[in-house]
């Protein structure tokens, strides 16, 4: 389990962003870099911010929540620090750790209710990467 958690989300996540923060901060250290009301704002900003602080602390994660997960994907997998997964089931996202070495979970709150949401997060928190052959497909990245 990792010690600490980035996690941010425009105005179609911020609510997810808040239920979510409040489960995982029992757990781990947590990093809210916003938004933090419903008010417009474009996800790209709000990806950077995380991508940017995971480049300061690679060996903390990211989470990332927009209305359907698929711009801060966009956003997220710009940068060749980052490997940003979109779940929508759990066990996708222990599949995303596990041979994928993701680094940020993608979320859509239009998608998914509450409890699907942090039953993803707590399946990407818990798993650890494998390694082995994976490992020299990962590195491929970059
Ligand atoms: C905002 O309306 C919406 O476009 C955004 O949250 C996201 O779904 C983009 O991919």
């Amino acid at each position: 389990m990792i010690d600490t958690l980035y996690i941010a989300a425009d105005h179609a996540g911020v609510d997810l962003k808040n239920a979510l923060k409040a489960h995982i901060e029992k757990k781990i250290i947590v990093y809210d870099l916003g938004t933090d009301s419903s008010n417009s704002v474009d996800y790209p900003d709000y990806a950077e911010k995380v991508c940017q602080a995971l480049k300061q602390n690679n060996s903390a994660r990211g989470v990332l929540i927009c209305g359907t997960g698929i711009g801060m994907s966009i956003a997220a997998n710009r940068h060749r620090h980052i490997r940003a997964a979109l779940c929508a089931t759990p066990e996708a996202a222990k599949m995303a750790r596990l041979h994928n070495d993701a680094n940020v979970l993608v979320l859509g709150a239009r998608v998914l209710d509450t409890a699907q949401a942090l039953a993803i997060v707590d399946a990407f928190l818990a798993t650890d990467f494998e390694g082995g052959r994976h490992a020299q497909r990962v590195a491929k990245f970059s």
